[in-house]
């Protein structure tokens, strides 16, 4: 796992931005993973601000977004489907059709499933970026997730539930359930990005970085995989550091 500590949020939306703006033009036809939350929203920021300055082409470019909370139809304003519109896909030239967000409507996991399948007919996902929650959730897999998890509906923690409220106008309007792409589709891609920033991130950093693996923190399971590039900020980069330093 290689570690990058940037200077700060801003920063950190440069970096990343860069990091996948390179894979897109080595390779126009790439198939990216894309996360939502307020960790990647200086990249996308970055991503479109490039784009624009160097006429880069998206209209090869497919894409996986990881998550999506059960119950909400595209077009809600706190559905991840419309995040994903507005905070990148109407700035770039990216072809509505090789957009992929898992549908909040699906009912059983045999719907969700097919997700996996969807990504393994497009040839797999060649970079996957990620958040991560304060418990150490990636996408929505909570602690408890099995490691050998594909996409299904999955139940949202009181912590999760607690952290996303801030985007609705109260709590009760948090779903309590999500459609989440598993920790073994998520293990699956060739390539990965684990950005954070700020220290209410800290602990699950350190976690992801120097904890034990378990499914107690879903993060661990990254230590397992091959190519994994942690991006993150000073603040949060904190107790990873000081448990090295002792
Ligand atoms: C959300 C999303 C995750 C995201 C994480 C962190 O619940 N399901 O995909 O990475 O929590 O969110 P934020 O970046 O807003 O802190």
């Amino acid at each position: 796992m290689k570690l990058v500590i940037v200077k700060d949020y801003n920063e950190l939306g440069k970096i990343t931005g860069d990091f996948i703006l390179e894979k897109v033009k080595q390779n126009p036809n790439v198939i990216l993973g894309l996360a939502t939350g307020s960790s990647p929203i200086t990249t996308y920021e970055y991503i479109i601000e490039k784009t624009k300055e160097n006429n880069i082409d998206w209209s090869g470019v497919k894409t996986f977004n990881l998550d999506e909370y059960v119950g909400l139809t595209p077009d809600h304003e706190q559905s991840y489907r419309y995040f994903m519109e507005k905070q990148l896909f109407e700035h770039i030239n990216i072809k509505k059709e090789n957009t992929h967000v898992p549908n909040g409507l699906w009912k059983t996991n045999e719907e969700a499933a097919q997700y996996d399948e969807e990504i393994k007919k497009a040839g797999g996902i060649d970079l996957q970026l990620l958040g991560i929650g304060q418990n150490g959730h990636i996408g929505f897999n909570e602690p408890g997730a099995s490691f050998d998890s594909i996409t299904s509906i999955v139940d949202l923690t009181k912590t999760t539930i607690e952290a996303n409220s801030r985007f609705f106008e109260k709590v009760s309007d948090v779903p309590t359930k999500a459609v989440s792409m598993g920790l073994k589709s998520i293990m699956n891609s060739k390539e990965i990005i684990l950005i954070a920033s700020g220290a209410n991130k800290t602990e699950a950093i350190k976690h992801l970085i120097k904890g034990e693996i378990g499914t107690e923190w879903p993060c661990t399971v990254l230590q397992n995989h091959p190519n994994v590039t942690v991006i993150v900020d000073q603040e949060a980069a904190k107790e990873a550091i000081s448990a090295a330093n002792k």
